[in-house]
């Protein structure tokens, strides 16, 4: 589905991402493990096309979309969720979904409703301001807002960051189904190794800007990623 092939990337004169390259399979929900600062949400902005790169190449469902505009990627049918999610403070809930339905080329009302039914939780709040969410409301704003997009690939960047322990359960339910039922591919970022690892089906290990690692989480031991991720 995705293939990020030797991608480099810099903040200016600072190297970040020294030839990374990563498979996402088709259908998979594949998670990006690796510490603070190694270029995990680097390669989802490189990725989405938010960072100019000066080698190496992304391929989409095998199209190469290296030169493409982040909004050409989306219509492509990638979705991505930053970490910090925002979505527009002073617009209600509803009104935050409907802005990005009327962006899309599809404009079904249902895939408002669908991922309503993914995150019920936003349903009696559809009237509120999305900035007076809480943390949790406002990360399962953001999943819905890309999931209306209806992407194949949805990239999610530490969706449970900072968020209260009861609350993840709901947002890691709802990615599971995504993927399940819905039969997305998702690259996660995240940082709960043991959750990571029941959760996803694949795995990729980051450190200091490339993949030291990937494969099928049935096929390695806690232990071992843990080693990879502590280098
Ligand atoms: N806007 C930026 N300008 C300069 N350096 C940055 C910027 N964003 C991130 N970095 C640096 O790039 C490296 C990778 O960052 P990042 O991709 O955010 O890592 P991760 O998501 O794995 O924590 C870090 O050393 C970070 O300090
Ligand atoms: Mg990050």
């Amino acid at each position: 589905m995705l293939q990020i092939d030797n991608l480099q990337v810099a903040y200016g004169r600072t190297q970040v991402l020294f030839g990374a390259s990563l498979e996402v399979p088709t259908d998979s929900l594949m998670v990006l493990l690796g510490r603070n600062g190694v270029g995990k949400s680097t390669l989802m902005k490189a990725t989405m096309g938010l960072m100019k790169t000066f080698g190496g190449r992304v391929l989409f469902e095998g199209e190469d979309i290296t030169g493409l505009t982040p909004s050409k990627r989306v219509k492509r049918g990638i979705a991505y969720v930053p970490q910090g999610r925002e979505g527009f403070p002073q617009l209600s809930v509803r009104d935050n979904l409907k802005v990005v339905l009327e962006a899309t080329e599809h404009k079904q009302q249902s895939a408002i409703d669908e991922a309503l039914d993914l995150f019920p939780r936003l349903v009696p709040i559809l009237g509120r301001d999305a900035g007076f969410l809480s943390g949790g409301q406002k990360q399962q704003l953001a999943i819905a807002r890309a999931l209306v997009t209806r992407p194949k690939l949805v990239l999610l960047d530490e969706p449970t960051e900072g968020i209260q322990p009861s609350i993840i359960t709901e947002i890691e339910d709802a990615i599971a189904a995504m993927n399940k039922a819905s039969g997305l591919s998702i690259l996660l970022v995240e940082q709960h190794l043991e959750f990571a690892l029941s959760i996803g089906d694949h795995y990729g290990v980051m450190e200091h800007g490339e993949i030291i690692s990937s494969g099928a989480t049935a096929d390695v031991a806690e232990s071992t990623v843990r080693d990879l991720i502590a280098v």
